[in-house]
């Protein structure tokens, strides 16, 4: 079966469709996206058969994927279901973390350190986007870069880094969105919220470095 032997971050990255297959089955491409398919479907009891037939028909509608998208395309796609995401969750998200650490900090201390962390994300992540829009959209497929426009380039890189690095503290700070036994409907939204924004900023990243900005430097 085609898809059994490939990891889930590279199944999720290489095309738009399969990522929300994978979503759509439970398979979790952020806690368990160094595992291949076929061990991610035996770990949840699913039928590995029937999920590699799903992905097939998904690859069917768009053969090519990313791959496959013209510049013009792939910058499209990053704005639009990426970055628009990023503008509506982030303030919605900033919300929640402060009133679930006003009902839980006295009993889930590491909230305190979610809230700050998440701050931090959202303000970097906002200036982000608005500079990869301002600056580097415009450039991508041009010919001609100057020393300053690879400068930027290169701030860029290390911003997606840093924001990487902040998921992953997120991350381990929620000891990967489990939920303790006493959460209620603030918290829940909370990691349900940040498990989301995990996953799809694992995907953000990969379009961008994997597909869209490397022909840049590569042009
Ligand atoms: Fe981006
Ligand atoms: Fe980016």
């Amino acid at each position: 079966m085609f898809f059994s032997n490939s990891l889930l971050v590279d199944i999720a990255g290489s095309h738009p469709g399969l990522a929300v297959v994978l979503e759509e089955w439970g398979l979790d491409t952020g806690r368990a996206g160094g595992q291949t398919l076929q061990v991610a479907c035996a770990a949840l009891g699913l039928d590995l058969e029937e999920v590699n037939r799903m992905l097939e028909r998904a690859k069917e509608a768009c053969p090519a994927g990313f791959a496959g998208m013209s510049r013009a395309e792939l910058v499209t796609h990053v704005r639009q279901v990426h970055h628009d995401y990023l503008r509506r969750i982030l303030p919605e998200l900033q919300e929640t973390a402060r009133n679930a650490l006003r009902i839980y900090g006295m009993e889930l201390q590491q909230l305190r350190h979610v809230d700050q962390i998440f701050r931090i994300l959202a303000e970097e992540l906002n200036q982000h986007v608005a500079r990869e829009e301002q600056f580097a959209f415009p450039w991508v497929g041009s010919q001609e870069m100057s020393p300053l426009d690879l400068w930027m380039m290169d701030c860029l890189s290390e911003e997606r880094r840093r924001a990487t690095f902040r998921i992953d503290c997120l991350r381990f700070l929620t000891n990967h969105y489990t939920l303790p036994e006493s959460a209620g409907e603030s918290l829940r939204r909370l990691y349900s919220g940040l498990r989301e924004l995990d996953r799809d900023f694992q995907r953000h990243v990969y379009v961008e470095e994997r597909f869209l900005f490397p022909r840049q430097l590569a042009a």
